[in-house]
């Protein structure tokens, strides 16, 4: 192509966690994990290789990335270029909606629109599996982000064998997550870092991979018979037994701050009074709260009583990816 090509892709909140890797270069995970795809936060990026250019140049909420913030995209791009037999260098241009600035962006929308618009641009027309396969060497996250609904990526076992597949791409029964915004003041433990810690040091790291193959066929299950509290119930079982790898880690460490113990107590509350809503977290201290659709509004008012206003959004399933001619 002689114009920009442009890419948008949600990002996923995962119901069943991925987190270890068999494979650190081809980010292989240690288990299956599944996820329900965003409707109001995703990532569009374009991208444009140019004979012209000497160097690969990022572009970030409009702000050009240093060579070293621009590393992780600078290799990606690499493999974009291996696999399309090409050479030139690349100006990406990527922007993040996310309806307020702190803590959900995420490299799961970031990767998959990247993966999207950089194989395109790079004359590949790859069908949506090759297109996760692609997106996975970016960020693990990122491989279930090319599908819409409800996703799941298979763990496989190399490179042509670990990829997304949808489960069910538009949902006919009305689901919503409501995401809290709970900055951190603490650094940030990146989630690479965090699940090589959990890999390398918990010694409950196997049972960990157990417990989360059970899941992903209870979510599953959960899924097709539209089983909401089952789905929530294991959906919230799996991400603390997630954020039991980061206790059990050495050093050890949590995600948890005083706000997501807060917001959690206040999900059992909620469910004590006969409102089904269960939550999750990731590798930071924002609460996502999975509920039916019915309730999302009065759930979303019970949070920004305690958190204000700004920091509670609501949000759908969304679709996947979209890339331009
Ligand atoms: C807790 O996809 O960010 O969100 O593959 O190293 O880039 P890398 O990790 P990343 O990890 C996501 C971890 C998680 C769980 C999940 O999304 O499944």
């Amino acid at each position: 192509a002689n114009h920009p090509i442009i890419a948008k892709a949600h990002t996923n909140i995962a119901l069943v966690k991925y987190w270890g890797k068999l494979d650190n270069q081809l980010i292989i995970p240690q288990n299956d994990s599944l996820s329900i795809t965003l409707d109001e936060f995703y990532t569009q990026t374009a991208v444009e290789f140019l004979p012209s250019l000497t160097a690969d140049e990022v572009i970030f909420d409009g702000q050009v990335l240093s060579d070293q913030a621009s590393l992780r995209v600078r290799t990606f791009l690499n493999h974009v270029r291996d696999l399309a037999g090409i050479d030139y260098r690349a100006k990406v241009d990527t922007k993040n909606f996310v309806p307020t600035a702190a803590g959900l962006a995420s490299s799961a929308s970031g990767f998959a629109a990247l993966a999207g618009a950089a194989s395109r641009a790079a004359g590949l027309n790859l069908n949506r599996r090759d297109l996760s396969r692609l997106a996975r060497l970016g960020s693990g996250s990122a491989t279930r982000s090319i599908f819409g609904g409800f996703v799941a990526w298979q763990q496989g076992h190399d490179d042509a064998t670990s990829f997304a597949y949808p489960i069910d791409e538009q949902p006919t029964w009305d689901i919503a997550v409501v995401a809290l915004v709970l900055t951190a003041k603490q650094k940030k433990i990146s989630s690479r870092v965090g699940m090589r810690l959990a890999v390398e040091t918990s010694p409950f790291y196997s049972a960990w991979i157990s417990a989360s193959q059970a899941d992903f066929k209870t979510v599953k299950t959960a899924i097709q018979n539209q089983d909401f509290e089952l789905l929530g119930h294991t959906s919230e079982q799996n991400a603390m037994r997630m954020h039991a790898l980061t206790l059990s880690s050495d050093p050890n460490f949590t995600y948890f701050n005083a706000d997501s113990i807060k917001a959690m107590n206040m999900v059992k509350d909620l469910r004590l009074q006969g409102i089904p809503c269960y939550f999750t977290m990731d590798a930071g201290p924002n609460v996502k709260i999975i509920c039916q659709g019915a309730d999302a509004e009065r759930i979303a008012q019970y949070f920004q009583t305690e958190f204000g206003e700004e920091q509670v959004l609501v949000t759908r399933p969304g679709s996947g990816i979209s890339i331009s001619d």
